[in-house]
């Protein structure tokens, strides 16, 4: 999806991406990945989500990439925190205590912005792609994400023929295929989650498979 698509969903705030509590399998699934409460964690394609503020409370520091500015500044307000903001190059950074967002293209993103993260949480971000520009994120995402460093990711799978994305449908097969060259791949729990999504229901998509994975960077 080209910026214009997501700039004019933040505009008309049609988010139905945003989930107004914090996912599920984070909270199942988080301890899994075993860190340090100084970890710092990179959420790539952030938006303003509230799986942020969970991670936070864990004690890590979440540096967040999001392109739509009202995104960003919706999270500090709505979250009532204060903030400050300074330019990197063509990137803006919004500073909290725990949260640093960066504002901007995740592709344009220096390297050096996230040599010292040491996990990575990436919710509705894979899935947000349609497949030839997912496979330009995996290999960014790669680029990103130091050795050793590990993350969870959630994704959606169902027939992709049935609806058109966002979210688009990422099987265990294409992560195999695309992710597994950097990370070792580890599926923790697949689970039907058709019910929960009406918009899915009304479009008579038969299945909806929400999972988690923890990915571990290859050395
Ligand atoms: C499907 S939403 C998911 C947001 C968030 N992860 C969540 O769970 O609510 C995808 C987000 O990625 C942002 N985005 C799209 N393209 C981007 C890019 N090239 N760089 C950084 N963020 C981008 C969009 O503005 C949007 O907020």
């Amino acid at each position: 999806m080209e910026p214009s698509f997501w700039h004019e969903k933040w505009d008309l705030k049609q988010i139905g991406f945003h989930q107004p509590q914090i996912n599920e399998f984070l909270v199942k699934y988080w301890s899994r990945l075993s860190l340090a409460t100084s970890a710092e964690v990179f959420v790539p394609l952030c938006g303003k989500s509230l799986d942020m503020c969970y991670i936070a409370e864990q004690g890590h520091n979440v540096l967040g990439c999001e392109l739509n500015q009202l995104a960003v500044e919706d999270f500090f307000k709505e979250n009532n925190l204060p903030v400050s903001h300074q330019v990197k190059g063509e990137h803006q950074v919004y500073l909290t205590e725990q949260v640093s967002l960066i504002q901007g293209d995740i592709f344009t993103l220096p390297i050096e912005s996230t040599q010292s993260i040491t996990a990575f949480y990436d919710r509705a971000a894979l899935i947000a792609w349609p497949e030839e520009m997912r496979q330009q994120y995996a290999i960014k995402l790669a680029t990103l994400v130091p050795a050793g460093v590990k993350g969870l990711l959630v994704t959606l799978d169902y027939p992709q023929e049935t609806l058109n994305g966002p979210p688009f449908a990422v099987s265990p097969q294409w992560i195999e295929q695309y992710l597994a060259p950097y990370f070792d791949v580890e599926l923790l729990e697949c689970a039907d989650v058709l019910a929960e999504n009406q918009r899915f229901v009304k479009k008579n998509v038969p299945w909806l498979n929400e999972a988690a994975y923890v990915l571990t960077r290859k050395i």
